[in-house]
């Protein structure tokens, strides 16, 4: 069977290890980012700001699969994350913390898999969200307030777009981007999930999903490392 993946976000971390793992079994893979890379299929760019030519580029990639025989489309939104605010920051810096969070974490993934859907007969969304949403820890509301909205997306896509599979998914930390110091004192807590285990829960739901509309959880907490399907 051909398959042709876009992944948004693949110059690093879960996006990066995702396209990685794909790029020897797939016919297509496009891959995104703001740095430069040497990858066939690349669209470079700041996704905040270059939609349409990204959007344009998507569709001549998706339309030539399609000449050449590829039934099957996957799209793995990676993109996403900065959200930090300090503790003592001020209204302003929230808010304008929450709009830039909104953009990457909600809005660009969310337009991109719109488009995406109208555009192939059979597939897969995956999108990335956060274990977080289910606590709602305060002090990380800038984060997971974009990634709750998410999970919404994913239930009405999966609702409105039989032909596809539309899945979520909530991993806990993975310790991806850390210093080793702060990584060390996750992994003594055992709060970090195994990456290699939340690889394979994001090629399955991309690949092979069975699924439409769970949210995957992958969780993180004290040496609690199992996936549930909510
Ligand atoms: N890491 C974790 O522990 C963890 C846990 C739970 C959920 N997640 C979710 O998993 C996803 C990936 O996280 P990660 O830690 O792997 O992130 P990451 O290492 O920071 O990678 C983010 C990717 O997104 C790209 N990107 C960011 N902003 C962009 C923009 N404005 N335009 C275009 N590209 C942009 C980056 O491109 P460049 O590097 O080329 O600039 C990079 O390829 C995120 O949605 C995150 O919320 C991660």
């Amino acid at each position: 069977v051909k398959k042709a993946y876009i992944i948004t976000g693949a110059t690093g971390g879960l996006g990066k290890l995702v396209a990685d793992a794909l790029t020897p079994h797939a016919e297509f893979v496009l891959a995104t980012g703001r740095k430069h890379s040497d990858r066939e299929h690349y669209f470079l760019g700041d996704l905040k700001t270059s939609m349409n030519p990204f959007v344009s580029h998507m569709t001549r990639f998706i339309r030539n699969a399609q000449s050449m025989g590829v039934h099957y489309f996957g799209l793995f939104n990676s993109i996403g994350i900065p959200a930090r605010v300090p503790k003592d920051a001020s209204e302003e810096h929230i808010e304008a913390a929450m709009e830039e969070s909104m953009k990457i974490n909600y809005e660009i993934p969310a337009a991109i898999a719109d488009y995406f859907a109208g555009l192939v007969n059979e597939g897969s969304i995956v999108f990335l969200s956060s274990q977080h949403t289910i606590r709602k820890p305060e002090t990380k509301r800038t984060y997971w307030a974009p990634k709750a909205k998410l999970e919404e997306k994913t239930e009405e896509m999966a609702e409105k777009h039989q032909h596809l599979k539309v899945n979520v998914i909530l991993p806990g930390n993975l310790g991806i981007g850390m210093s080793a110091g702060a990584r060390l004192q996750y992994e003594t807590n055992k709060n970090l999930v195994n990456t290699q285990m939340a690889l394979e829960e994001c090629i399955k739901y991309l690949a092979n999903p069975t699924v439409t509309g769970k949210k995957i959880l992958i969780a993180a907490h004290q040496n609690k490392t199992g996936v549930d399907i909510l």
